[in-house]
């Protein structure tokens, strides 16, 4: 299921007690596949997805359909407005909208804007990726979750690893209340901006190599936006140990890489290799090491702009992981629930991961029982 602009079909939460005994029976995923139907059970339901109709809902409930139809000079009055958008304008009234209006602003963002100049150097191009790339992440990693049975909104707590400037963060705090939430970063600016705007969130500072100071079997979701995205090999092995360590059994890790689609744009098209720092390789020779060994990693940063920040110069660079790699290496830590290549602007893959359940009878029981997907 991939969330568009004309909104994915949405589906009913499992209640939160229920879906808590099933997993720890040991065979929550499994008997959720058959429970996930979108039927509402034991009359509970709620929106555990951020989609077009949570937006929309907040634009009416906040009295704001004036404040869109003048941010987005729409031609018509607030009260027609209300009554002949569609998806695209509710999506506008938050990004771009926002940005223009403040009293837009302030009716649709509990929470300030950041000082992209200053706060987002290692994260945000600019406050419309801050805040349009944020939702629509936001709408992804969430429907990734209900996807595989694990929802954001009933979790206990949930983990932004590498959070940048809380550009996801921000929505899951303000739509899908319920988990306690945390966020992780090395850039201390950022931890101290964060702490201060969601003061709901935990922050955690942490240093570029693990540990992460939480103990263990802590989370139900870590997900972490491009962030497996620029680090060396051995490191990210050290990293995706960690995240294991600090997820509960049965949790859920939804985190992006680079592969093979976002390489071979960088062939073709400039702006795609500049940002990817490739110019002055060789493409044969990367897509020639990315095909037999399935990572690659090279360094480009400029050292001096990465260490202000505490960043690790020499292993924050460019990665590439293929498939075949991840089926290969990350298993011994991971189910692959899912791995969508090229799923952000064929820029970013997505990959849906699982910590298995702890082994023992009732686990094994669920397992005969209740084939899993
Ligand atoms: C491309 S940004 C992504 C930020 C955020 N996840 C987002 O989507 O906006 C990469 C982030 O990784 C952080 N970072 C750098 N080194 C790291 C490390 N060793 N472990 C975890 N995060 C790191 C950077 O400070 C930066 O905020």
């Amino acid at each position: 299921m991939h969330w568009n602009k004309n909104g994915t079909p949405e589906r009913d939460c499992e209640p939160p007690r229920l879906r808590c005994i099933l997993m720890k029976l040991g065979c929550g995923p499994a008997l959720s596949v058959g429970l996930g139907t979108g039927i509402p059970l034991f009359g509970i339901t709620r929106d555990c997805m951020i989609t077009p109709k949570l937006l929309t809902e907040r634009i009416t409930a906040q009295d704001a359909w004036n404040e869109v139809a003048e941010a987005l000079e729409a031609g018509v009055p607030g009260n027609v407005l209300s009554q002949t958008f569609d998806d695209d304008i509710v999506y506008r009234a938050f990004t771009e909208g926002s940005i223009k209006s403040e009293k837009l602003r302030e009716k649709l963002h509990r929470h300030p804007f950041p000082d992209i100049g200053k706060l987002g150097i290692y994260s945000d191009y600019n406050l419309e990726y801050h805040v349009g790339g944020g939702l629509t992440n936001a709408m992804q990693i969430s429907s990734k979750a209900e996807q595989h049975h694990h929802s954001i909104r009933s979790a206990g707590s949930v983990l932004d690893f590498g959070c940048g400037t809380s550009r996801i963060l921000r929505y899951f705090v303000e739509f899908l209340p319920g988990p306690r939430y945390y966020a992780s970063e090395v850039f201390l600016e950022n931890v101290h901006w964060g702490q201060l705007a969601f003061p709901e969130v935990t922050y955690l500072h942490q240093n570029s190599f693990p540990p992460i100071e939480m103990n263990d079997e802590h989370f139900d979701i870590i997900y972490a936006y491009s962030i497996f995205t620029h680090l060396e090999e051995k490191f990210h092995l050290l990293w995706l140990s960690e995240l294991h360590r600090l997820l509960k059994p049965g949790g859920l890790l939804i985190l992006t890489v680079h592969g093979e689609r976002v390489l071979s744009r960088c062939k073709q098209e400039d702006n795609v290799r500049r940002s990817m720092l490739f110019e002055g390789k060789d493409h044969r020779e990367v897509v020639s090491k990315f095909a037999n060994e399935g990572y690659v990693f090279y360094t480009g940063y400029e050292p001096g702009y990465l260490t202000q920040g505490g960043l690790d110069a020499e292993r924050f660079g460019i990665a590439y992981i293929s498939k075949k790699y991840i089926r290969r290496n990350w298993t011994k830590w991971f189910d692959v629930l899912e791995h969508e290549e090229g799923a952000v602007s064929n820029w970013q893959d997505y990959v849906v991961l699982e910590k298995g359940a702890r082994p023992g009878l009732a686990k094994c029981f669920g397992r005969i029982f209740f084939q899993k997907g």
